[in-house]
C-alpha cells in the first residue's frame, strides 16, 4: 500500500486547488480522478456554457443590430460544429494547463475512482473510468489526510416521461453537435435561465417552466424582475408557479418538435413544446460510490456533513465543493480547498459564506453579492439603499445595453456594505470590486468617494454609492 501525506478524491476546481495547496505546503500528494480534471466546472459547467454563449450574444448582437452599429453581416450565419469544436478546443487547452500544474506540482496523479476501505485507506479502481480496463486488483492508498471533493451531478423529476431519449440535462446539453430549434426548460434556476440566454441569443424558440413563483429564486427580486422582463422582450416564454405533470412525445410530429409538457400553471392544465427538454432542476452529490460508511463519515441526503474547517467529524478526512451541499460555486469549492489545507498544515482556518459573489452569464450579466434587499429586511437591519440605471450610464449605451442597473445595500447606521446586485454589461468582472471593499470591511462612502474611470460601466457602481446619500449627480 503506497503511502501518502495528503490524498484528495476527485479534480475538479476544489480538489485539484487542494492538491496544489497541500503540494506547496510541502505534502506528499496523491489526486484520484476518475474522469478528467477540471471537473464539472471545466468540462461539462461553466467555461464551456460560457464558450458557446460568448458566440450567441455576438451573433445575436450582429444580427439585431448590426446595421445600427454600422455593421453590414449579410449571410451571418451560425457553424454550431464549429462553435462546439471551439468550446472543445478551449476546454481542452485549460485542462492542459490544469495537469501542467499538478504535474509541475510533483503530485501523483491516479486516474481512477476512490472507494474507502476505512478512515485513512483508500483502493482505486476502474469503475466508473471512460474506456478503462478491469484490474486484477485495486491499487491501494493510504494517506495521513484524505480530502473529498467529488462534486455532484445533475439530478432529475419523478415526472412520467423524465426517461425519454429527448430529455436532456446540462451534461448532455453541453455535448450537442446541433442546437435545438425549441426547447422547453424545466427549472429556471441558474442552469436553466442561462441555457435560455444561449439558444434564445441562437434565434431559437425556448420556454422555461419554473414551479417557484419566480425564476433566479434566490437572487435579489429586483434582479429576478429585470431578467424576467428582459428575457420576455426577447421572446422567451417562461411560466412560473408551473408545475410540471408529464413529458411525452408529441403525436404526428414526423420528427419535428418532438418534446410535449403538459403543466399546470394558476390551477390550469397547459402544454409546452420543444425539439427537446432541457432538465434543470438542481445537482446531487456523487457520494454514493465513495463507501463513505468504511470510514464512518456521515452524510445527509447524500451530501456530507462538515464544519467551518472543512472537517467531516473524522479525524483527518476532509470534504469540499459541492459534495458539501453549501454553495454550489466553482470558486467556492476553491476557497474551501485552501481552507482545509491551511488546516492540514496545522493552522485553524475557517471558511466564510458571507462575502461570496455569484454570477449569472446572461445578457445583461449579472452579479451580486451580500445580502438580498429581502434578507437584510427580514434580519430586521437597518437600511439605505442606492442603485443606478444602466439607460444613464455611458459605456453601457456605447455597447448598446440599456436595461439594468446598480443596487447597493447599506447598514443606515455604519455605512457598511449588505449587499450588492448588479445587471449590466461585464457585471460578473465588476462584483469584485464590491466583494473585496466588504471583505475589507470598507464603507460605501470609501466606494463613493473612489475615482472610477470615465466612461466604464463601473462608474454606475459609483453612482449607486453616492445614491445611499441621494447624492448621485447623474441621477434626479
Ligand atoms: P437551481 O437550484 O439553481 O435551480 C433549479 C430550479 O429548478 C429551481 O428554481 C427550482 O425551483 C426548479 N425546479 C425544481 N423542480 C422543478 C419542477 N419539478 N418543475 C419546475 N421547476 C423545478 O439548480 P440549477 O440551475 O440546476 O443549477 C445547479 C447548481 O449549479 C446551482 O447551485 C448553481 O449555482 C450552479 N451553477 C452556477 C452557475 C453560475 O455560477 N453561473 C451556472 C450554472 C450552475
Amino acid at each position: 500500500m503506497e503511502q501518502f501525506d495528503v490524498a484528495v478524491i476527485g479534480g475538479g476546481p476544489g480538489g485539484y486547488v487542494a492538491a496544489i495547496r497541500c503540494a506547496q505546503l510541502g505534502k506528499k500528494t496523491v489526486l484520484v480522478e476518475n474522469r478528467d480534471l477540471g471537473g464539472t466546472c471545466l468540462n461539462r459547467g461553466c467555461i464551456p456554457t460560457k464558450t458557446l454563449l460568448h458566440t450567441a450574444e455576438l451573433y445575436d448582437e450582429i444580427r439585431g443590430h448590426g446595421k445600427e452599429l454600422g455593421l453590414a453581416a449579410d449571410g451571418l450565419a451560425v457553424d454550431y460544429a464549429a462553435l462546439a469544436a471551439r468550446k472543445d478546443a478551449v476546454v481542452a487547452r485549460l485542462r492542459r494547463g490544469i495537469e501542467g500544474l499538478v504535474r509541475g506540482r510533483k503530485i501523483s496523479l491516479v486516474k481512477g475512482s476512490a472507494v474507502f476501505t476505512g478512515p485513512g485507506t483508500l483502493a482505486v479502481t476502474d469503475a466508473g473510468v471512460a474506456g478503462g480496463r478491469p484490474r486484477e486488483s485495486a491499487a491501494e492508498y493510504a494517506a495521513a489526510d484524505i480530502i473529498i471533493a467529488a462534486g455532484c451531478e445533475p439530478s432529475s423529476i419523478p415526472v412520467p416521461g423524465a426517461e425519454l431519449p429527448f430529455v436532456l440535462n446540462s451534461d448532455a446539453v453541453l455535448s450537442l453537435a446541433k442546437a435545438p430549434e425549441s426547447a422547453v426548460i424545466i427549472g429556471g434556476g441558474v442552469i436553466g435561465v442561462e441555457f435560455a440566454t444561449l439558444f434564445n441569443a441562437l434565434g431559437k424558440k425556448i420556454t422555461i417552466i419554473e414551479m417557484l413563483p419566480k425564476i433566479l429564486t434566490g437572487m435579489d427580486d429586483s434582479v429576478c424582475a429585470a431578467m424576467t422582463k428582459t428575457l420576455t422582450k426577447r421572446g422567451v416564454e417562461i411560466h412560473t408557479g408551473a408545475k410540471l405533470l408529464e413529458i411525452a412525445e408529441k403525436p404526428g410530429t414526423g420528427g419535428k418538435a418532438a418534446a410535449l409538457c403538459r403543466y399546470e400553471e394558476g390551477g390550469a392544465k397547459k402544454e409546452a413544446f420543444g425539439d427537446m427538454v432541457i432538465m434543470a432542476v438542481g445537482r446531487r452529490p456523487v457520494t454514493k460510490a465513495l463507501a463513505l460508511e468504511a470510514a464512518g463519515i456521515a452524510c445527509e441526503r447524500g451530501f456530507i456533513n462538515v464544519d467551518e474547517r472543512m472537517a467531516t467529524g473524522v479525524p483527518g478526512v476532509w470534504a469540499i465543493g459541492d459534495v458539501t451541499g453549501k454553495v454550489q460555486l466553482a470558486h467556492v469549492a476553491s476557497a474551501q480547498a485552501l481552507v482545509a489545507a491551511a488546516n492540514i498544515a496545522g493552522e485553524n482556518a475557517k471558511m466564510r459564506y458571507d462575502i461570496i459573489p455569484a454570477c449569472v452569464y446572461t445578457n445583461p450579466e449579472i452579479a451580486s453579492v451580500g445580502l438580498t434587499e429581502e434578507a437584510a429586511k427580514a434580519a430586521g437591519l437597518p437600511l439605505k439603499i442606492g442603485a443606478f440605471p444602466a439607460a444613464a450610464n455611458g459605456r453601457s449605451m456605447i455597447m448598446n445595453v440599456n436595461d439594468g442597473f446598480v443596487k447597493i445595500i447599506t447598514h443606515a447606521e455604519t455605512g457598511e456594505i449588505l449587499g450588492a446586485h448588479i445587471m449590466a454589461p461585464r457585471a460578473t468582472d465588476m462584483i469584485g470590486e464590491i466583494a473585496a471593499l466588504m471583505k475589507a470591511e470598507g464603507t460605501v462612502e470609501e466606494l463613493a468617494a473612489t475615482i472610477h474611470a470615465h466612461p466604464t460601466v463601473s462608474e454606475m457602481i459609483m453612482e449607486a454609492a453616492h445614491d445611499v446619500e441621494g447624492l448621485c449627480c447623474h441621477k434626479l
